[in-house]
């Protein structure tokens, strides 16, 4: 059974439609959510998730409807029922179902959650023989017009949606989000940068969402002994950038090999998607590379090396993880 779906307290089949109308996660995107990836069976660093949640569901005071304890074995048992040893999970938590009214109700907050198959990733070897041979894919810088809580992962994601149309539109990884001139993070990754063989990221603040994936990121770089600075980049700062990767539990590492900028970033801002031109290729005039690899990537590939060594090492038992706090 590799889809498998859980609403508030039942497992339910792919095709029922269980959500009522007046609940308010469909009416108002009043809730958070998580993904996590399942690697040979087992959910990957399900602690690190379930604490991030927490603070989410605080953020916005949505009550938490499960201890620890409850949602690994709500997940496992999910996870159990898939029968897939790769896949991820998602699930949300919502206000609950109350006649519409922005303002909070008494309902019990609701859970839904999805088993899904997720192919693995590509090896880190793929990106070893170098741009000629495997052109990575591109970036395209965009205003980033989300919120300014974005470390709450809510699922009210329409700034993100229509980012993420537009980098695909583009035939890019992603939209790099760039806040006043600040690059923040990326429509569904954090971003990081390479120069001199040292690490950049932006640090968790209110403006990013504090990955997963990041936070696992930083503990491979400290222990490959790379040097890590959580200090934002501005757009100009990219001249000196010598490899550029994105992270996150989907898409674990993945190089990037270009980024792009609109012409008119004013104009970008009034951009809907309907105007976004199908492919970077058929819009030269509009978008100007800011940066383009020039070397294959090093820091990039060891990390991206370590971290499916890691993974495999965790799920085997064989290391704990230090939880930093
Ligand atoms: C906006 C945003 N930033 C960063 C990430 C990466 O987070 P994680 O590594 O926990 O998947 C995501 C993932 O969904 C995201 O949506």
């Amino acid at each position: 059974m590799p889809f498998v779906g859980y609403y508030n307290g039942e497992f339910i089949e792919s095709n029922t439609t269980p959500v009522p109308i007046e609940e308010r996660g469909h009416q108002f995107g009043d809730g958070v959510y998580e993904v996590v990836r399942v690697y040979g069976g087992r959910p990957f660093l399900l602690d690190w998730h379930l604490e991030r949640m927490e603070n989410s569901l605080r953020a916005i005071q949505i009550a938490n409807p499960f201890d620890r304890h409850a949602w690994v074995e709500l997940i496992n048992e999910a996870v159990r029922r898939s029968g897939e040893p790769e896949s991820t999970v998602y699930w949300q938590v919502t206000r609950g179902i109350a006649p519409r009214n922005h303002v909070f109700p008494s309902a019990n907050s609701v859970v839904s959650l999805t088993v899904r198959p997720q192919p693995p990733a590509k090896p880190a070897n793929d990106i070893e023989a170098g741009p000629a041979d495997h052109p990575l894919p591109p970036l395209v810088a965009w205003p980033d017009e989300r919120w300014s809580n974005a470390f709450v992962k809510s699922i009210n994601l329409l700034p993100n949606v229509i980012a993420k149309e537009v980098a695909h539109r583009l035939h890019a990884q992603e939209a790099m989000l760039v806040r006043e001139g600040t690059i923040t993070e990326c429509s569904g990754s954090n971003v990081w940068f390479v120069k001199h063989g040292e690490l950049y990221t932006h640090p968790t603040n209110r403006y990013i969402l504090p990955g997963i994936t990041r936070r696992f990121v930083l503990d491979l770089a400290r222990e490959s002994g790379v040097p890590v600075h959580e200090q934002a980049l501005q757009l100009s700062d990219l001249k000196d950038v010598d490899e550029v990767f994105v992270t996150s539990t989907t898409q674990e590492i993945q190089m990037i090999g270009e980024i792009v900028v609109p012409v008119s970033q004013e104009q970008a801002l009034h951009h809907l998607p309907s105007d976004i031109p199908s492919s970077l290729v058929e819009s030269k005039e509009e978008f100007k590379t800011l940066w383009k690899m020039s070397a294959a990537p090093t820091v990039g590939s060891k990390l991206k090396q370590k971290f499916s060594e890691t993974v495999h090492r965790i799920q085997d038992g064989e290391v704990t993880l230090a939880v930093r706090n």
